[in-house]
């Protein structure tokens, strides 16, 4: 057994990795971080115009951050396809397990189970049409085979970004990861990815890798949180210029060039970069 379920300091109850020591959604718990960090952030009001709307769901695990874009979307009409990358289901095995604690699964049970025995499930909520389907593997291993956009997956028009800390899971944090990412979304089409890190080794990534970035919503005692976006428009308050002075007196801002978490300083090449982004250029 990997995982458990543990109570938070405010009764809440939620999933911990005994193995990386991380408890999800640790300061307020599933349900509430899962609606105003992800659900609430990608601007789902945009399924109205979208012919089907597209969410990468990076790191599955128990399930609350997709049921959150889920319950906040049924408000909608319209299509919501949903990919869920995860290479472990044991998380999902575990919620599942303690549903008696876990109360944001009770509605989902039945879906869920099916979900995790035939990989993908299509039902409807509501007025919204909701096709959900599991990328068991590697995320990094399946980005690197995605030569171009001309993959079977539907390109997002939102990616919740929510692996473990880049100290225990750097493999998902490196610049060529999010390189990849960015090279993959739709040029036209605006995507919003979120993550609960407002770390600046992460943003610098973000934007070297190509992304605008701006500050995301507070979370329990987290006063801050980050949006990048492929369109700078779409980001309601991006980083400005007097952020770059923070980049520069940071001991842990240079992105991670391989799979391992070191902590440095920027390099001149990186800083140079960072200058010449759209972001702060213009
Ligand atoms: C913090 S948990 C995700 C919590 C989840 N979003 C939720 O709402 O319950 C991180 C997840 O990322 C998955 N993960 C970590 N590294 C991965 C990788 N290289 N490929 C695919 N999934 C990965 C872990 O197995 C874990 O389930």
């Amino acid at each position: 057994m990997s995982h458990q379920v543990v109570q938070l300091a405010n009764g809440q109850w939620s999933l911990r990795s005994l193995d990386v020591e991380e408890t999800y959604h640790p300061v307020v718990g599933p349900e509430s971080e899962s609606n105003v960090l992800y659900a609430q952030q990608i601007q789902l009001e945009r399924l109205l115009t979208a012919s089907t709307f597209v969410v990468w769901d990076v790191g599955l695990g128990g399930a609350a951050n997709a049921i959150a874009v889920i319950n906040a979307a049924s408000q909608y009409n319209g299509k919501l396809k949903i990919y869920s990358f995860e290479h472990d289901l044991e998380p999902l095995n575990t919620a599942l397990n303690n549903i008696d604690k876990l109360h944001y699964l009770i509605p989902y049970q039945d879906i869920l189970t099916e979900l995790l025995h035939q990989r993908k499930i299509q039902f409807t909520n509501n007025s919204i049409q909701i096709d959900w389907e599991i990328v068991y593997g590697d995320f990094p291993s399946w980005l690197t085979n995605q030569k171009d956009s001309s993959s079977d997956i539907q390109q997002p028009h939102a990616i919740l970004y929510d692996a473990f800390s880049p100290k225990k899971n750097p493999d998902m944090y490196t610049l060529d990861i999010f390189r990849k990412l960015h090279r993959l979304l739709n040029n036209s089409a605006p995507c919003i990815l979120v993550s609960y890190s407002r770390a600046t080794l992460l943003r610098v990534t973000l934007l070297l890798a190509g992304f605008y970035v701006g500050k995301g919503a507070a979370t329990g005692e987290k006063e801050e949180t980050t949006i990048a976006s492929n369109k700078l428009d779409i980001l309601s308050k991006p980083l400005s210029k007097e952020w770059l002075g923070r980049v520069q007196r940071s001991n842990s801002a240079e992105p991670l060039h391989t799979p391992e978490y070191i902590q440095q300083p920027l390099t001149q090449d990186s800083w140079k970069q960072l200058l010449s982004h759209p972001q702060f250029s213009n």
